[in-house]
């Protein structure tokens, strides 16, 4: 399974860092072209630097933008014909941090608007971007990331990267289940949990 990378701030070099750890490829872009990643994609072995519209060919793409640059992101990268997207964004933003008016509509919803015919699993977006490039082993356990979306094969599918990069996936259900590790509003973000094996 081919995997690509819109977004390459704290989470998608993050996650870029982490699959490259493990010796699992992927493409890794942002807003201003391959070559400003080309010291990233140098350090990283198996991280390739490359346009948007690349790294949204893959079967899993990851999107972390900031919630606000989210639509212009994914315009035009359609059709995803059943791609999986990995929605590791949340509705809140610097510099001021205020919460996104939603509403009411689950986060994730929102991004599977934006995003037609891709099969959304909500995942990534609770830990601060050093816990994904730290040592998942925590405590004597695996630190713990959350896995929700309507597609259960998809959410099985991101369940076996997060496994594959030494974290429990904690599997929580369909799209609704994504308000559970929704931040801000969810109860789930605000815990670092480890599961002891
Ligand atoms: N930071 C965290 O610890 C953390 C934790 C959990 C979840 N999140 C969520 O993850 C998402 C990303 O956060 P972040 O902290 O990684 O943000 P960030 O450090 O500001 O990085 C944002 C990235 O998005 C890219 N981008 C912006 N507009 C784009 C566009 N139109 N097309 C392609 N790429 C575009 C930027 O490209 P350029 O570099 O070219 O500008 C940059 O690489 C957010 O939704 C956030 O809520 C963050």
């Amino acid at each position: 399974m081919s995997i690509g990378i819109i977004g390459a701030g704290a989470i998608g070099s993050a996650i870029a860092r982490a699959l490259s750890a493990r010796g699992i490829a992927a493409s890794i872009a942002n807003s201003r072209g391959p070559g400003s990643l080309a010291t990233l994609a140098a350090e990283l072995p198996g991280i390739t630097a490359a346009s948007v519209e690349e790294a949204a060919r893959a079967d899993m793409v990851f999107l972390a933008v900031p919630w606000s640059k989210i639509p212009a992101a994914v315009r035009g990268l359609g059709p995803w014909e059943g791609r999986i997207v990995v929605d590791t964004n949340n509705p809140i933003e610097a510099p001021d941090f205020r919460a996104v008016d939603l509403g009411g509509r689950a986060s994730s919803d929102v991004v599977a608007g934006l995003v037609p015919g891709a099969r959304v699993v909500k995942a990534f977006n609770h830990l601060k971007a050093a816990l994904l490039t730290g040592d998942p082993q925590a405590e004597g356990g695996r630190r713990v990331l959350f896995v929700s979306g309507s597609d259960a094969a998809a959410r099985a599918e991101v369940a076996k990267l997060i496994e594959r990069l030494g974290f429990f996936p904690l599997d929580l259900g369909g799209t609704e289940a994504g308000r559970l590790h929704q931040f801000p509003g969810g109860p789930l973000p605000v815990l670092n949990l480890v599961k002891f094996d």
